[in-house]
């Protein structure tokens, strides 16, 4: 099982570190835009946290599963209004199964880069194809790596330059790989926290995707469907289920 880099503070603290995340001028085109896709059908999220999009989307009238691997960031999920109607199996969500088919599979907020290998976000559409209906689809929301702005030679990125806040990403292009540095002071005391992930590129992602025997069907530079060109700095992609292939 991977490392569970949100047990502890970061689940405790979760909600009012990224609350900006959770206004609904952020939050509701992500659930309309999942609602319309999802039909009649249940819909199945990876790395569903402490359910920032499942429980609105429950409140919709759709039927939401999760996998997440931090019990630490169920338990916030749990304790909110509604949390009863959505189930929830810890695991890893390159390789956990759960009974039944989805119409659609979601992953936001950039959760497909925790997966820091390769092989595991491979793995990761091999397993979401399989949960599936034919014809189903799966959405990924992330960032374009942001190499365009790392001037040759840097390594080390801000992302977040405030009073209280300091954000920084340090690459190591020669694996993909991407460090989050968060500095946070939080009632007087400094808060440090580093989160590991591997970037990867829109295409790569098409190959992935291609390999699980998905088709990209839409890719957009945000929920609100704006086009994506090369200024875009995230992307929402949609690929289906254009063929079966045996269970990873
Ligand atoms: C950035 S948070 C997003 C949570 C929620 N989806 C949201 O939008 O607020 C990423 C979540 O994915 C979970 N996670 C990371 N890697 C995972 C893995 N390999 N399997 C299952 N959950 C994972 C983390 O524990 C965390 O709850």
């Amino acid at each position: 099982m991977p490392e569970d880099h949100f047990a502890g503070r970061v689940a405790a603290g979760y909600d009012e570190s990224v609350a900006d995340m959770f206004d609904p001028e952020v939050v509701d085109p992500i659930v309309d835009f999942l609602v319309e896709l999802a039909g009649d059908g249940p819909v199945l999220e990876l790395g569903i946290g402490t359910g920032r999009i499942a429980l609105p989307l429950a409140r919709r009238g759709v039927r939401v599963q999760g996998i997440e691997l931090s019990e630490a960031m169920v338990a916030k999920l749990r304790a909110k209004p509604g949390a009863e109607q959505i189930g929830v199996t810890i695991g890893d969500f390159a390789t956990t199964t759960v009974e039944g088919t989805f119409s659609i599979a979601y992953l936001v907020f950039n959760t497909i880069l925790n997966l820091t290998t390769q092989d595991e976000q491979v793995a990761c559409f091999q397993n979401i194809a399989a949960h599936l209906e034919p014809g189903g689809c799966f959405v990924i929301e992330v960032g374009v790596p942001g190499l365009q702005r790392l001037p040759p030679g840097e390594t080390f990125q801000p992302f977040t330059v405030t009073a209280t806040k300091l954000g920084f990403d340090e690459y190591d292009l020669a694996s993909q790989g991407l460090i989050s540095h968060h500095y946070r002071v939080v009632d007087g005391q400094l808060e440090v926290t580093s989160m590991p992930f591997r970037y990867v590129w829109p295409s790569e992602l098409d190959l992935m995707a291609r390999l699980a025997g998905m088709t990209l069907r839409e890719r957009w530079s945000d929920w609100r469907r704006e086009p994506f060109t090369s200024d875009s700095t995230k992307h929402v992609s949609v690929w289906e289920k254009t063929a079966s292939l045996s269970h990873p």
